[in-house]
């Protein structure tokens, strides 16, 4: 079978697969109708330690998307690109699920101000990963006509990053900007609602990933040198852009730091999948003063920093058309 066949018929089975998901999002809220989990105990039958497998499920999403972003064939890339869009579907397929368990709507009780905001930051961030799932599909199918071959070193080079930053950047982000709706949702459902531990598994295995994947990158750049700025960059976007990507790599560190310490002097316990990794503090009051950076303060810096992070590569890109400086980091 030539490559152009393989390609149509790829594509004629991603169309189906993309059909069924739309499907599903339509179907399932009417399917879950039925009975409320906020009153409903543990459904009868349910899978052991299924929060474990969801969890492994998303840590391989997302590495198998950032491989594929980054692989030498234009066809994987546009895999790729695929499943990253799949990934934001998944985001949107998961609000409409959580939309009907009514937490949205009757959550946890408020504990500061800010929490009033909650069903707002998640509305917006569930519009964006739409908007984003449409662009990623609309930039596969322009991918799926290029026949350029990636030739990429697994070290850094002086004008570019390696496969291994790479992957190790795109795993990070994703499984970043996944934690951000799911910390919300989690943080909103009531003492008691059979899934509120499932969340807390999942959440606390994937920050604890997270802090193990920036712990190898620093490493990994001490060992192979990270490429200087893009030259095209005036010397002002050159310092927003390094004080950008300094702060983003003192919240990968700083954000699951403060969520242990939050929830171990808290007095609970932190989980690496099936794995209960029990406190190392004494509990105390001031779990309080950890919640408020790791809920509040470093939340919104987050939004801030990685805001003018993505908006700024964007701007490079589609108004300055710098059409190589994305190409640094992917595709
Ligand atoms: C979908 C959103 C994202 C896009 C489009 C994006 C894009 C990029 C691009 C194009 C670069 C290369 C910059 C250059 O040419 O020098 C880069 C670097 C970087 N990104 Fe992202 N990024 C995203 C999400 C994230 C997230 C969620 C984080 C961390 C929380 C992150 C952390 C970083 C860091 C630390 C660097 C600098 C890498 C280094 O030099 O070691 N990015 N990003
Ligand atoms: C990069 C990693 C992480 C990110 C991006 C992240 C993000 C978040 C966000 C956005 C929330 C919702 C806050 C709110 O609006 O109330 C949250 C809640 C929470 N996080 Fe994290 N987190 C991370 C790592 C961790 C780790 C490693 C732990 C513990 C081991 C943890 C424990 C918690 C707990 C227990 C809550 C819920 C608090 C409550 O029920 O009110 N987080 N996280």
């Amino acid at each position: 079978m030539s490559y152009q066949n393989i390609l149509t018929q790829s594509r004629k089975h991603l169309a189906w697969i993309g059909l069924m998901c739309l499907s599903s999002l339509v179907l399932t809220p009417k399917a879950l109708a039925v009975t409320s989990p906020i009153s409903a105990g543990t459904p009868e039958g349910w899978w052991p330690h299924f929060e474990s497998l969801i969890t492994l499920a998303v840590v391989v999403a997302a590495f198998t998307t950032a491989w594929l972003l980054n692989h030498a064939r234009p066809r994987m890339r546009t895999y790729g690109l695929l499943l990253a869009a799949l990934c934001c579907f998944g985001i949107v397929a998961w609000f409409v699920v959580s939309l009907n368990t009514g937490i949205i709507d009757h959550p946890k009780k408020f504990q500061a101000p800010m929490d009033a905001w909650k069903p707002t930051l998640l509305w917006g961030q569930v519009i964006i990963a739409g908007i984003c799932g449409l662009a990623l599909l609309g930039i596969a199918q322009r991918e799926s006509n290029s026949e350029e071959i990636l030739d990429i070193t697994n070290e850094n080079e002086t004008g570019r990053y390696g496969r291994v930053s790479r992957i190790v950047h795109w795993t990070t982000a994703i499984l970043f900007i996944f934690m951000i709706p799911t910390g919300i949702f989690s943080s909103m459902i009531p003492e008691g609602v059979w899934f509120r531990s499932e969340y807390n598994v999942m959440h606390k295995t994937i920050g604890l990933i997270i802090f193990g994947l920036v712990v190898f990158r620093l490493i990994w750049n001490r060992k192979s040198k990270r490429p200087a700025l893009d030259a095209s960059l005036k010397p002002l976007e050159k310092k927003m852009a390094h004080s950008a990507h300094i702060l983003l790599y003192v919240l990968m560190i700083a954000v699951p730091v403060t969520g242990y310490v939050m929830t171990s002097l808290h007095g609970y316990p932190a989980f690496f999948f099936l794995i209960e990794i029990p406190s190392f503090l004494e509990k105390g009051g001031a779990y309080v003063v950890w919640g408020m950076f790791h809920k509040y303060l470093l939340q919104y810096l987050v939004y801030i920093v990685l805001g003018a992070h993505v908006i700024g590569a964007l701007k490079h890109h589609l108004i300055d058309k710098h059409k190589d400086a994305f190409k640094r980091m992917v595709l």
